[in-house]
This record gives structure tokens, C-alpha cells and sequence, in this order.
């Protein structure tokens, strides 16, 4: 293995950088030399490359955001892209291509996988840690932080008005990020999509719960956080809605994307750098198709496939806990 292509793809991830340090630095140990394209799979296909020698990935592992760029590629869909893909691989003598993204852009990568023999390896970054084969994902860490320092500043002038808020956090169609920082603030509730509610019972569940917490507490702060896409129509409305239906003025804070930026944690930058490294390894190794992941603190290889079922379940014993004080 002479050279080996990177991608950052998808939603960008505090710890994408720190990622690629350590595959550049990995790579460099074992004689190989990487090459950076950008803006994900958008620069594979129209071929906007550059060398990334360990002075250009020098000092960029606390960095948010990504030196590769990052974006969504609908283009990988249509065949005639991936083969453009391919070429573009061939033409820069690719013998293998990291993919750090999270399970859009494996997708991408394991159609590719379909068509060409150089293997693919993916790097799970994404502050929505709902990949199946990696305890955590890059990112997920730094967001999770992010979040609560919000939503703790939040507390600190609901406390001071008495006031209920929404405050709705990333996760695309995962709780991961909701109950984990809902369950640090204290959070007085939490809804995400993993507790299964009806739609058409949130407000009328979430009204109740506030009228018995207020009978019980008098008047007092009350923050609900929601996992983006757990209400149909979104926090803002939510909180209409249920301003109507208790007769409170409920405010809705949307914390979007400020959750994906930011100076990356250590656990992050550690993670990143273990899974960067152990991605040029299985490379070498012969390794073709499959995600490097962390699970029970053990590195394993997940067949890229199987990285995006969306069976990634929230931790059953932090909601076990949310679920008792609630009642
Ligand atoms: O996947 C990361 C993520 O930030 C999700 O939490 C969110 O739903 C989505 O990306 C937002 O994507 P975009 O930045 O393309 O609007």
C-alpha cells in the first residue's frame, strides 16, 4: 500500500481533524502517503485533491469543523458518479480510501465497495452517535458538552423567570444526544424518538407533567429537551401549542447547529485518534468494506453495511432512571 485517499463526508464532527492527523501520521509510520479530497465525495468525483503531509495536519486535532471541507453528495446516488469516483481513484494511484462520515456516507462508500476492488475503510464521525458498531461516535462527546452548556445557561434565566422551555438538540432521527444531555440538566423532561410516544399524546402527556410538577414544586423552572424530529411540527410550534393548552407562556429554544462546532474534547481527539489509526492498520492488513469502531473499549471492524440499520439503542439504564423520576 503506497498511498491512501481521505474523505471527511456528511454532517461535519468535532474530531474529524484529530481523525485525520492520526491517519496521515499512522500512514506516514508505515511509508504511506495520504491524499485529502474535498468537500466529501464531491471532491472524489470532480477530482479537488491535495497531499496531506504531516506539516499541513500539524496541530489541527482540536479544531471543529474539517481542513477536507465536508458535504451531502446527493450525485453518489446516480451510477455515473460513482464510476466518475473510481476513475478518479485510479487516476492519483488510490490503493485504499478512509471515508470519515457517518451512515449516508457509508452508504456511498459501500455502493463503491461494489464496484472497484481498492478498499474502502469508514471512520464513524458524527455528533449523532447512531452508528451500530462503535459505543460512540467522533463528535458525539464535544456536542453532548456543547448542548449542555447551553441548556444550563438556559436554566440559569428560566430559573430566574420561572419559565417552562423547549430546548430542542440535534440527533437527526436518534435520542442519543437528547437523553444524554436531557438526563445531565436535570432536564424535567425529555422526549426523543426512542420512547416511541404518539405524536398526537406529546402535548397532552407533556401538559400533564408540567401541571402536577407545578402543583407539587409551586412555580419553578421546568425545561423539556426534544430530539429534533421527535415532534412533527418541531419545538417552536410544540411550544405554542402547549402554551394553549396549560395557559403558560411556554418559550422553545432551537440550539441547531452551534451543537456541531467548537474546540473538540478529549475524549473526542482520543477517540479519533485511535479509530484513525486502527483505520490505516485494517487497511494494511487487507482489510476491505467494514467501519473501525470501539465497542466495550475493545477496536473491531463493522461490515459498513451494517453501520446504519438504526437499531443503535439509547443507553436502557439511563432511560430506565429518566423513566422512574418521571413517575
Ligand atoms: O448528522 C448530523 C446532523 O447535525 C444532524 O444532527 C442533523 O439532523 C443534520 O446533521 C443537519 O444537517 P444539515 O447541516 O445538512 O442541515
Amino acid at each position: 500500500m503506497k498511498t491512501i485517499g481521505i474523505i471527511t463526508s456528511g454532517g461535519d464532527a468535532p474530531g474529524m481533524n484529530a481523525a485525520i492527523h492520526s491517519i496521515v501520521t499512522t500512514a506516514r509510520f508505515h511509508n504511506i502517503q495520504c491524499i485529502g479530497f474535498e468537500r466529501g465525495y464531491n471532491g472524489l468525483i470532480d477530482d479537488i485533491h491535495h497531499d496531506l503531509t504531516l506539516t499541513n495536519v500539524k496541530h489541527i486535532s482540536h479544531l471543529g469543523g474539517t481542513i477536507l471541507k465536508s458535504a451531502r453528495c446527493p450525485r453518489m446516488l446516480e451510477q455515473k458518479f460513482r464510476n466518475q469516483v473510481i476513475e478518479t481513484l485510479i487516476n492519483n494511484s488510490i490503493d485504499g480510501l478512509i471515508v470519515i462520515g457517518g451512515d449516508g456516507s457509508f452508504q456511498g462508500a459501500h455502493l463503491l465497495s461494489q464496484i472497484t476492488d481498492i478498499p474502502i475503510i469508514g471512520v464513524p464521525g458524527t455528533i449523532d452517535n447512531d452508528i451500530d458498531g462503535s459505543d460512540y461516535t467522533i463528535g458525539f462527546d464535544t456536542a453532548s458538552n456543547t448542548a449542555l452548556d447551553a441548556i444550563d445557561k438556559i436554566r440559569d434565566t428560566a430559573d430566574a423567570f420561572e419559565r417552562i422551555f423547549i430546548i430542542e438538540v440535534m440527533g437527526r432521527h436518534s435520542g442519543q444526544l437528547a437523553l444524554n444531555v436531557g438526563i445531565a440538566a436535570e432536564a424535567e423532561q425529555i422526549i426523543c424518538p426512542e420512547m416511541a410516544i404518539d405524536p398526537h399524546l406529546i402535548v397532552q402527556n407533556i401538559a400533564q407533567h408540567i401541571n402536577s410538577y407545578l402543583i407539587d414544586n409551586g412555580h419553578a423552572s421546568y425545561i423539556i429537551v426534544a430530539a429534533e424530529n421527535t415532534y412533527p411540527d418541531g419545538a417552536l410550534a410544540l411550544a405554542e401549542l402547549l402554551t394553549k393548552q396549560i395557559g403558560i407562556e411556554c418559550r422553545a429554544s432551537v440550539l441547531g447547529h452551534m451543537q456541531r462546532g467548537g474546540l473538540a474534547s478529549c475524549a473526542d481527539r482520543t477517540l479519533a485518534t485511535k479509530l484513525g489509526a486502527f483505520a490505516v492498520e485494517s487497511l494494511i492488513s487487507g482489510y476491505n468494506n467494514v467501519m473501525s469502531g470501539q465497542v466495550n473499549g475493545q477496536l473491531t471492524l463493522t461490515e459498513l453495511e451494517k453501520t446504519g440499520l438504526g437499531t443503535k439503542q439509547v443507553d436502557p439504564y439511563l432511560l430506565n432512571i429518566y423513566t422512574n423520576k418521571l413517575n
